[in-house]
């Protein structure tokens, strides 16, 4: 299945964006088509804003479409008091320690408003990690005596000195650690295990943000979202929940145009065997499963980042997915891990045709809590005939990215369609050809053949066609990356 889509063009950039009078507390107009939002905490997204600003490629966008990129802030993240905060005050008016380190801007701030209200009483050394720490706290007037070699708490724990006086009277290094509640233990537990003696405070916290109308707006207008931790993914997923959807597709980091597609075009131009006569049909295209289900997850890795097919898979689970699960065609397992927890899904049966590529499943199984591995069932079967399981088995029938594999994808909806509840949902992410745009269509027509030998996967195939052809129920249908992606919501119709 893997390219997933034909040309990858900017793709992610054409979605068209209603035009919106007002967004970001009413201080931005949201005009364009193309709207980037930068979900960071407030204020930190200014380099990303200007290093995105100036990439030369969206500078091309903007030249050749004459319509401007517009990069907004829309904060999934925003701080809050920590277990620990009433205890800073008393803590620095009241005790003295060899180190206080710092790890982060915030800490850097939260510490010095309480250092400078409780009347700055002398210090010891202080460590801070990362230069935007370092220039925090020079701007609150502390000075800054040590910093790591790389800013991470690893390197400082490794770095670090004891202090000279605690040698010097021969006790340990005592260190005063005012940090984050979602910071790891690090640095804590680094330092002891050197010797030091450590408290540590969790002084704040980091929360989801709740938004507010201008910015429920903005992030219904964006095309592309950039995230960069799975907190905020959630944040954002819980602020659009009446929205079900994601209107933006997800990026970490600045990876806009991620994959490697030169080896990908290679591949695609692999000579095809000609002795296939129906290349669908045919038992050796679906036996490439077999063959590529070492490489699969690596070979589709980077694009289903880029294409926010992951945030579409967590969204659809996230609003969907409930009481007992059957999944087919569950490949390498690239679901797991976006089933809500234990108290919306009690079981999910993961099944395939391919052992090999259900072997890759088991693997991220076993890096799971045993707890959560227990919820989980995998099992080799055919999705077009599910014989082990009754009428009405299943709360939730999931299927990504198979109608596109099946022999027969009308055959297996109906088989999914048999085995789900009446009141059950059938739950498909899937890529086919677009409707919407015939030029792409002809395209994936063109190299269809050739695609399937390579990867398994018919990826011209009409699915609102086949869904409606199986007889389902649409509850929603919405598509993207030019039509070619499908999300849908499905009732047995019973
Ligand atoms: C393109 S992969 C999709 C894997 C996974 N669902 C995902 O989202 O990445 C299609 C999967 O369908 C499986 N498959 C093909 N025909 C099948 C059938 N008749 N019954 C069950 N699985 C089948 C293949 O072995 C392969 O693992």
């Amino acid at each position: 299945m893997s390219p997933r889509s034909a040309p990858k063009t900017c793709h992610q950039f054409s979605q068209t964006t209603p035009e919106l009078s007002a967004a970001e507390g009413g201080s931005q107009v949201v005009s364009s088509r193309f709207v980037v939002a930068l979900t960071r905490e407030k204020g930190k997204n200014d380099k990303l804003r200007d290093l995105l600003l100036s990439n030369e490629r969206i500078r091309q966008i903007s030249a050749t479409t004459g319509d401007t990129v517009q990069v907004h802030e829309l904060p999934c993240i925003e701080h809050a008091d920590g277990p620990d905060t009433e205890k800073l005050s008393p803590t620095l008016s009241t005790s003295q320690f060899d180190y206080i380190v710092i790890t982060s801007p915030e800490a850097a701030s939260v510490f010095a408003s309480a250092w400078i209200e409780v009347g700055r009483p002398q210090l010891g050394t202080v460590a801070a990690v990362g230069k935007a720490t370092e220039e925090t706290l020079t701007e609150f007037g502390i000075d800054v005596a040590f910093v790591p070699s790389k800013a991470t708490a690893a390197t400082l724990v490794k770095e670090m000195p004891p202090s000279k006086i605690s040698v010097d009277e021969g006790r340990a290094t005592t260190v005063f650690y005012p940090a984050s509640a979602k910071a790891q233990d690090t640095l804590q537990t680094g330092l002891e295990e050197r010797g030091f003696n450590v408290l540590r405070l969790d002084t704040y916290d980091t929360v989801p943000a709740s938004w507010n109308a201008d910015q429920i707006l903005l992030a219904q207008s964006a095309t592309v979202a950039c995230f960069a931790s799975p907190s905020a993914v959630k944040a954002w997923l819980e602020n659009m929940a009446e929205f079900e959807t994601p209107r933006a597709l997800a990026y970490l980091g600045l990876q806009l145009y991620g994959g490697d597609r030169s080896k990908r075009q290679e591949r695609e131009t692999i000579s095809a065997d000609d002795g296939m006569k129906s290349y669908v049909a045919d038992p050796r295209r679906t036996d490439t499963f077999q063959k590529i289900a070492y490489s699969y997850d690596e070979g589709i890795e980077k694009d289903e980042l880029v294409m926010g097919i992951n945030l579409l898979r967590r969204a659809l689970l996230y609003f969907h997915a409930k009481g007992t699960v059957l999944e087919v065609g569950a490949g390498t397992g690239r679901n797991i891990g976006y089933y809500p927890g234990a108290s919306t899904i009690r079981k999910i049966v993961l099944t395939d045709t391919s052992d090999k590529m259900l072997l890759k499943a088991k693997e991220k199984l076993s890096k799971m809590s045993n707890d959560e591995r227990e919820r989980y069932e995998v099992i080799v079967a055919d999705a077009a005939n599910l014989q082990n399981y009754d009428d009405n088995s299943f709360d939730t029938v999931v299927d990504t990215f198979g109608l596109c594999s099946f022999d027969d994808p009308v055959a297996v909806l109906e088989e999914l369609k048999r085995v789900c509840k009446a009141d059950g949902k059938i739950l498909l992410l899937e890529h086919g050809r677009s409707r919407s745009f015939a030029g792409l269509s002809s395209y994936l027509d063109k190299h269809s053949e050739r695609h399937a030998k390579n990867w398994g996967c018919v990826w011209n195939r009409d699915i609102t066609n086949i869904v409606e052809s199986s007889g389902l129920e649409l509850e929603k249908l919405d598509t993207w990356h030019f039509g070619t992606t499908y999300y849908i919501v499905c009732r047995p119709s019973k």
